[in-house]
């Protein structure tokens, strides 16, 4: 892993690209802070903090995973687009892209991070 500053953000090379297959996330240990990496089915890279914003539970240790979404009551389907982790503590689902809880009313939300791929490798901006 490398770091190096840039105007707003720290730059970390966390992993090459290929240790993320899509569908499936892994912590980035930045200093003092977890990083949950997420490369949706679809291929694109999110960055959160591995808090969950419901009371601090560790998102990487639940699932991630197309969001349920439903047009009525008994029809149900998986998002085509929407990814979030479910966290194993009270299984709150927040939206990777985001950071929100999406079935607390209140704004629970995660920190979110920029995550890019350049040469081949993940990189995160925190
Ligand atoms: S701490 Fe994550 S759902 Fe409660």
């Amino acid at each position: 892993m490398s770091s190096e500053y840039t105007r707003e953000r720290k730059r970390h090379v966390v992993f090459a690209l290929d240790e993320l297959a899509p569908g499936t996330s892994r912590v980035a240990e930045l200093g003092r802070r977890r990083i949950l990496v997420v490369r949706d089915e679809n291929g694109a890279l999110h960055a959160l903090s591995n808090l969950c914003p419901h009371q601090g539970g560790p998102l990487s240790g639940g699932s991630v995973e197309r969001m349920w979404e439903a047009d009525r009551p008994g029809e149900h389907r998986r998002s085509a687009s929407r990814t979030v982790a479910v966290c194993p503590w009270h299984n709150f689902e927040t939206d990777v892209s985001t950071g929100c809880s999406v079935w607390e009313p209140r704004p629970l939300r995660a920190a979110t991070y920029r995550a890019e791929v350049e040469d081949g490798d993940v990189v995160v901006y925190v």
